[in-house]
């Protein structure tokens, strides 16, 4: 795509999809005799959830959920509000979240809380990518794609304004910050 405010790139696409397929194995590995039901945070994870999924030689279910934070979108405030619930009861389910990025970590925190208290066996968290040095307190994560600089990216998921989500590699925003806010 020929536009300005793709700026560098910060993962591209054969490291993207290599660094999956290594987080599918190991999930794999870890979840053996109990395939987890993979929640995926829509709508930025849809890309992710989908590649990530294929690369996990395990029985799998799915859900969604959509979920939006009050205030602008660069900065969440932490007060999240679900757009789109689960289908599925999580009662006794291995429940892998998939999110996209954990950039304030407020919204995770808040999805962790919500489905801890729906009673699963277990919950842990795939993010494919984390901002470094912006979170309040280290999340648990327990499956990370990239360590990525605090600047706002897009592609593979990831949108300013609904554009940019089928980049298949993950570049820097240069536009203008009034555009991120919509
Ligand atoms: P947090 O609550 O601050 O961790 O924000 C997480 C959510 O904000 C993600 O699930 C994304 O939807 C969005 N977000 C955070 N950083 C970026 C970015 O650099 N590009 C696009 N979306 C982002
Ligand atoms: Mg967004």
């Amino acid at each position: 795509m020929n536009d300005p405010n793709i700026g560098r790139m910060v993962v591209d696409e054969h490291e993207l999809q290599q660094r999956i397929r290594d987080l599918g194995k190991e999930i794999a590995a870890d979840y053996d005799a109990n395939p987890p039901l993979l929640v995926g945070i829509l709508k930025g994870a849809f890309m992710f959830m989908a590649d990530l999924a294929r690369a996990i030689d395990l029985p799998v279910e799915f859900d969604f959920m959509a979920v939006s934070s009050y205030g602008s979108s660069t900065r969440t405030s932490g007060v999240v509000r679900i757009m789109k619930d689960l289908d599925l009861d999580l009662t006794g389910r291995h429940v892998l979240i998939v999110e996209d990025i954990v950039d304030s970590g407020l919204t995770l925190a808040y999805l962790r809380k919500n489905l801890r208290a729906r009673g699963p066996a277990s919950l842990e968290v795939c993010a494919l990518l984390v901002k470094e040095g912006l979170q309040k307190t280290e999340p648990d994560l327990k499956y990370i794609g990239f360590r990525i600089p605090p600047k706002f990216v897009i592609g593979y998921g990831l949108d300013v304004d609904e554009r940019y989500r089928n980049l298949p590699f993950i570049a820097e925003y240069t536009g203008s910050s009034e555009q991120r806010l919509t």
